[in-house]
Order: C-alpha cells, then sequence, then structure tokens
C-alpha cells in the first residue's frame, strides 16, 4: 500500500545526599506534568509548535509510511509470526553493524533498556553514576528501586565531567554516559570516550557503563565516532540507540542496545516478550534500508540548528555547543517563565532540567518554518516589557 507523504558504598564519601536525590527523583515526574501545563496554555485556536521532545519534525520516510501501513493486515499476528519478523529486525541491524544476533538486544523504545540496565546492574550497595543534567530516565528508575545515585555535574561547558565521574564509578554497578548528552547536546570526541571507558574499567572492571547514543545521527563534531565498536571489543560495555529521534519513529516505539553476548545476556533477560510491534518491526526494517533519509535529515537539522543559534545569539542568549536537534540556552531567566510566556503565544519548549532551571532552557529544532516563528516568539518574550506593542505586532505576523 502506498502512502502520500504527510566509590560507591564501600567506605567513600559519596557526592549525594538522600533530599537530592529525592528531589531528583521526581523530577523527571515534576516536569512531564510542568510540560502538560505549558501546552494547556497555548491559546484556544492557536496550532502549537511542539518543540519539547526532541523529536524530528518530519517524522519518517516514504518508505516506512509505506511499511506500517502495509502491516495492517497482519495486526492480527504476533511479531515472531509477521512478515517480516522481529528476528527479521534483529538481523536487518546486526547486518548494518557487521556484529551477530546475541550482539543485539530490541527494546520497546531504548528506555526499556535503560530502564532494564538499572534493574540488571545497580544494587542497595552498587549504584548509579549519571551526569547532572543528564537524561532522566536511569536515576528515575533507580530512585524508584532505592539505589544509590551519584549525579555529577556537567563543566563549565556544559559537556559530561569524565574526570568526576571517573571518580564516581569506582564500585559503582552502572555508568550512565549519554553522548551527546541530553538537555546540554555537547558530546565528546572518540578518543575521550576510549580513555573513560578505559579508566572506569581499570579501576572498577565490574561496573558496566552504558553510552546511550540517541542523537548519534545528528552529531556533526569530526571528533566524535559511535561508541559500538569499543563496547563490542570491551566486556561491561554497551550502547543503546533509537528509532526515536533522527529516524522520526519517536511513536512507534523501537530501540536497541549493542555490546558483547554476555554483556547483553542480563539485558535480554529482563526483555518483554514480543517487545516491538508488527508495525515497529516493519518500520524499523524500511528506515535502516533508507540511509538517504537520515543524512537528509542530519543536513536539514544542521541548517535550521544553525539559524536558531543565530537568531538566539543576536538576542543575547548563549548556548552550549550543541551537537543534537536541540540547545540548551541561557535565557537569564527562570525556565518556567520563559516556556510559559512561550506557551501563551503558542510555542512549547522542554521542561526544567535542574541544576539550570533558573536560567536555561532545552529547545528543540523543529522545521525551518516553524523555528523562523519560535525565534520571533523567543525575541518577543525575552524583549524589555517597554517594546510590548511591537512585540505583540510581530506575534500577530505569523498566527
Ligand atoms: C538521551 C536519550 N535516550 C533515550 C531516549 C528515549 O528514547 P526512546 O524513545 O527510544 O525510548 C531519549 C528521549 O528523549 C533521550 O533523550
Amino acid at each position: 500500500m502506498s502512502v502520500s507523504r504527510r566509590g560507591f558504598l564501600q567506605g567513600r564519601v559519596l557526592p549525594f545526599s538522600g533530599a537530592f536525590i529525592a528531589a531528583r527523583g521526581m523530577e523527571a515526574d515534576q516536569a512531564a506534568q510542568g510540560q502538560e501545563r505549558a501546552r494547556s496554555l497555548v491559546p484556544p485556536g492557536v496550532t502549537g509548535i511542539r518543540i519539547s521532545s526532541n523529536e524530528n519534525p518530519l517524522g519518517p520516510g516514504k518508505a516506512v509510511l509505506d511499511a506500517i501501513l502495509g502491516k495492517f493486515p497482519e495486526a492480527n499476528r504476533y511479531p515472531f509470526n509477521s512478515t517480516p519478523n522481529e528476528s527479521a529486525l534483529t538481523a536487518a541491524i546486526a547486518a548494518k553493524f557487521k556484529i551477530k544476533a546475541d550482539n543485539i538486544v530490541l527494546g520497546g523504545g531504548s528506555q526499556e533498556l535503560l530502564k532494564n540496565a538499572v534493574r540488571a546492574f545497580t544494587s542497595p550497595t552498587r549504584g548509579l553514576v549519571t551526569g547532572s543534567p543528564s537524561f532522566e530516565n536511569c536515576p528515575g528508575v533507580a530512585k524508584k528501586l532505592g539505589h544509590p545515585i551519584a549525579e555529577i555535574k556537567v563543566d563549565s561547558a556544559f559537556r559530561l565531567d569524565l574526570a568526576a565521574m571517573i571518580a564516581a564509578a569506582r564500585g559503582a554497578g552502572l555508568v550512565f554516559f549519554n553522548n551527546p548528552n541530553n538537555p546540554t547536546a555537547t558530546v565528546h570526541g572518540s578518543k575521550t570516550v576510549t580513555d573513560f571507558v578505559t579508566r572506569i574499567r581499570q579501576a572498577s572492571p565490574e561496573t558496566v557503563i552504558l553510552i546511550d547514543e540517541a542523537y548519534h545521527d545528528y552529531v556533526t563534531d569530526p571528533s566524535y565516532q559511535s561508541a559500538v565498536p569499543l563496547a563490542l571489543a570491551t566486556p561491561n560495555v554497551f550502547v543503546t540507540r533509537t528509532f526515536s529521534k533522527a529516524y522520526g519513529m519517536a511513536g512507534m516505539r523501537v530501540g536497541y542496545a549493542i555490546g558483547r553476548a554476555e554483556t547483553m545476556k542480563p539485558l535480554e533477560k529482563l526483555k518483554m516478550p514480543y517487545n516491538v510491534s508488527v508495525f515497529g518491526v516493519a518500520a524499523a526494517i524500511a528506515a535502516l534500508g533508507d540511509q538517504k533519509h537520515i543524512d537528509a535529515e542530519r543536513e536539514r537539522n544542521t541548517r535550521v540548528r544553525a539559524f536558531t543559534l543565530k537568531a538566539l545569539g543576536e538576542a543575547g542568549c548563549k548556548s552550549a555547543d550543541s551537537q543534537g536537534n536541540f540547545l540548551f540556552v541561557d535565557v537569564g531567566r527562570p525556565a518556567k517563565e520563559f516556556r510559559d510566556a512561550c506557551a501563551k503565544q503558542g510555542v512549547v519548549i522542554g521542561r526544567d532540567f535542574p541544576p539550570f532551571e533558573k536560567t536555561h532552557v532545552r529547545i528543540s529544532i523543529g522545521t525551518m518554518e516553524e523555528m523562523e516563528k519560535a525565534t520571533a516568539v523567543f525575541r518577543n518574550v525575552l524583549r524589555p516589557i517597554s517594546t510590548s506593542t511591537g512585540a505583540q505586532m510581530e506575534e500577530r505576523s505569523w498566527r
């Protein structure tokens, strides 16, 4: 069918306190609620520009849409009985990376793999090390399980502080290393990543290192390379990837983990049966066969990202170096204040990211048209009150 295109508890002093962990653990829930509130602030009759969740604004290509639509007659089948079936997706990923099926675990989105990694590799005595701010999924699960969490603040350039994470990793169960890092969008080069892994393994060989490459396809920094070869060569290291970002398939819920077979076993045990649907399987296989679509999406994002960075810079706002489809921007005021003001003008941006919620916001990159409108709204919101008449005129001009 065709469709038209539309030093953990080993006598060390830990860098976390109970109160801090409790507050941080609730953050994801509060953030989600905050986002709902922001959405409801979009005035009636205004179609909101949703640049809040780091989604690909254009979605998947025609090959993927055709694959999804073509699977409706097989909605009655389990994914092991469909054509193609889930093993075919594993085989397609294996072919892409020239690896074996037992190096791969599929996830219902990569978040399933992140959650299961915390379940598999942390405990009340072997905690989690993560960045702050970084993606909240792993600390959210560790908090619910009552496992210790060391949250290491990013450095002055908003990059994950790898030296401090290495120091905290001794005796840890799991290190979550998000590269590029959500929400700061910064990346570490491949040599630095290799050194990071080597040093943790020298000091703490039992510690598992999860390298989350959700935004891999958006990176333009030439020093960056995927850590997949490193994971395949190194015990206790694995990489997660997702189809939710550059592939434009967040609603399909497909992700995967890659590592040595023995590292993958605990994740395989915790995996939900048939966690990727018949539609997700077909869509992901089609997406892997359409590299041109990903290359075009990277090129598009790079262009719109540069436009948005420039517009925000001209409005006096500095951003961290972005290697993703989002920017972490100093707006010099509480994120909530800025977010609510933008929502009133139809633009929905990201949630709070402590410890920078008093100064920084995360803005995802939409289409060029969306970002032209959104940056006009940002200018209005950032503008001193005395020029509000002009601001209202600019706002009206795009509705
Ligand atoms: C760093 C990072 N990892 C994983 C995910 C989750 O992706 P998925 O949709 O595959 O569960 C996200 C989503 O925003 C993310 O930012």
